[in-house]
């Protein structure tokens, strides 16, 4: 594995995903590490992230300087490459300006890292502060008109640095330089996959759970499915999943679950009928923040409840990923764990935590989906909310509103498959608003509900723009809406982006 110490900068998520793309584990640790834990984790190579300190800052990030006499091969970039250079000795300035954006570097020596490579190629800069002269021991690798030292290293000590981000695509051949790196400097194998992280996690589990129980919840969601299913390859029947169906799930889903968990998986699942609990909870409830409340404390009495009665599990399996924790700013996992309690469950619960897929970004897990074979329509799940169809039906909870969102969303996902549309939309549902409006149907008139269709591109769901569906497919789906629910007689589609919108309409 190589680590990348964090000293704050916008890309070090991207560091390490460029590493893990080339077939080398990777992940990021805070800055402050002791050389004595780096030691312990055995990497094959350090990189030292870009931050956005002056290292001559009061209270600039350093690391622990025992790091440099590891003898482990350290790639420094940007305000990694000048915490280096103030290591050894040499001179940062401070420039008077911020060089940010392309600039051109030129190559200069015959550094390992640059073999190969195009001699002049633009890279990507941010920066303020500069090396002006290499540290003794060090020789100039590359320079650009601003940065007379882009690049430098002590091959003997197996340090290297670069002023510019290789990790950004404006950085031409950046890939190419992180390669070298890790295949020629490092000597990594560059095996490590989505299979090899399954085998490597099996073997572990097996080894913290021994003989104890797990219990899981299972949501149906990607994340919370390929824990289930890697503890279950792990370790068997020792694993209980609980599913609880809140009767706010949309069409087809309970079934789906339970058949590839219990039926396909042969695993231990206990489903919990509690739509009867959940409605009469929301029965009356208009207020969208409350309903959300009262969904998610039901949510956990029924899961705890289901624990009692399975006896004693001494392990929780949870779905937290990569992101959930190094957005938490790479603090130790300890303190993390009680920030991101998935689902919401309660920290009383005495249970010790498993969380296999903690090191693996999104898409990674959804790699290890399909590797475990899980079916296409877990692992590509849209996102959908913990409260379900509950915050999808403006207002007062009811059965009758439910059928409504539950039958147009199963057509909306149905036509947006059939258009090829499914992987391109982030997210596409429908709400249905608390009004009734006039219409006309056969000669009649009717005096019916509004169904909307909210449908909208995002990379995180942060932000969003709403999806330019073609209109014949937004006509297909209207009439089939129209046609085949009962209750509904007008279809509208939300153009709204988010902000300031938000993507549920609750
Ligand atoms: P909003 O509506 O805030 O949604 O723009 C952003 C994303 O989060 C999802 N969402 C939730 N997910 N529990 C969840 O697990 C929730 O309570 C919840 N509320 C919203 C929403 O579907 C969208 O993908």
């Amino acid at each position: 594995r190589v680590v990348v110490l964090d000293f704050g900068g916008q890309y070090n998520q991207l560091i390490a995903r460029r590493i893990r793309d080339l077939g080398v584990f990777s992940e990021l640790v805070p800055h402050h590490v002791s050389a004595d834990k780096l030691k312990e984790m055995a990497p094959t190579g350090i990189v030292f992230s870009g931050g956005p300190a002056s290292v001559y800052g009061e209270d600039s990030p350093k690391c622990d300087p025992a790091i440099f006499d590891l003898g482990i091969p350290i790639l420094g970039i940007c305000y990694g490459m000048q915490l280096i250079s103030a290591h050894y000795g040499a001179e940062v300035e401070r420039a008077g300006k911020r060089e940010y954006g392309k600039a051109e570097v030129e190559f200069t020596s015959d550094s390992p890292l640059f073999a190969g490579l195009t001699r002049t190629q633009s890279v990507w800069m941010s920066h303020s502060d500069v090396v002006v002269a290499p540290p003794a021991g060090f020789q100039v690798d590359g320079k650009t008109t601003s940065a007379p030292v882009a690049a430098m290293s002590n091959p003997e000590k197996k340090v290297y640095a670069v002023q510019f981000h290789p990790e950004v695509r404006h950085t031409a051949e950046g890939n190419g330089m992180i390669r070298r790196f890790l295949y020629n400097v490092c000597g990594c194998g560059g095996n490590w996959s989505m299979e090899s992280f399954i085998d490597d996690t099996v073997v572990e589990l097996k080894r913290s759970i021994g003989d104890q129980r797990v219990l899981c919840a299972l949501s149906g969601g990607v994340d919370s499915s390929v824990v289930a299913a890697l503890i279950h390859r792990a370790i068997g029947d020792q694993l209980t999943c609980v599913f609880v169906d809140h009767g706010l799930l949309r069409k087809g889903e309970a079934d789906s679950v339970m058949r590839t968990f219990s039926d396909h998986f042969h695993m231990n699942v206990v489903k919990v009928d509690a739509q009867q609990r959940f409605l009469s909870k929301l029965k009356g409830v208009i207020d969208p923040e409350q309903k959300r409340k009262i969904i998610g404390n039901e949510f956990i009495r029924v899961f705890e409840e289901e624990a009692e009665k399975l006896g004693h599990h001494q392990f929780l399996g949870q779905g937290t990923l990569y992101t959930d924790i190094i957005e938490s700013g790479t603090e130790t996992a300890q303190t993390i764990k009680s920030h991101h309690n998935v689902g919401g469950l309660p920290e009383d619960m005495q249970m010790d935590l498993v969380e296999p897929v903690n090191t693996l970004f999104k898409d990674e897990v959804r790699k290890v989906g399909e590797e475990l074979g899980l079916p296409q329509e877990i692992v590509w799940r849209q996102p959908f909310p913990g409260p379900g169809l509950g915050i999808r039906v403006i207002g007062e909870v009811t059965e009758e509103k439910l059928a409504m969102v539950r039958e147009s969303d199963a057509i909306l996902r149905e036509e947006i498959a059939l258009a090829g549309l499914d992987r391109e939309i982030w997210q596409y549902f429908t709400a249905l608003p608390d009004f009734k409006s006039v219409g006309v149907m056969g000669d009649a008139r009717t005096y019916a509900y509004t169904v909307g269709i909210r449908a909208v591109t995002s990379i995180d769901g942060m932000t969003a723009d709403w999806a330019r569906i073609p209109f014949d497919v937004l006509e297909k789906i209207s009439n089939r809406i129209i046609n085949e629910v009962d209750g509904v007689n007008r279809v509208v589609y939300d153009i709204t982006s988010k902000p300031p919108a938000t993507i549920e309409w609750e």
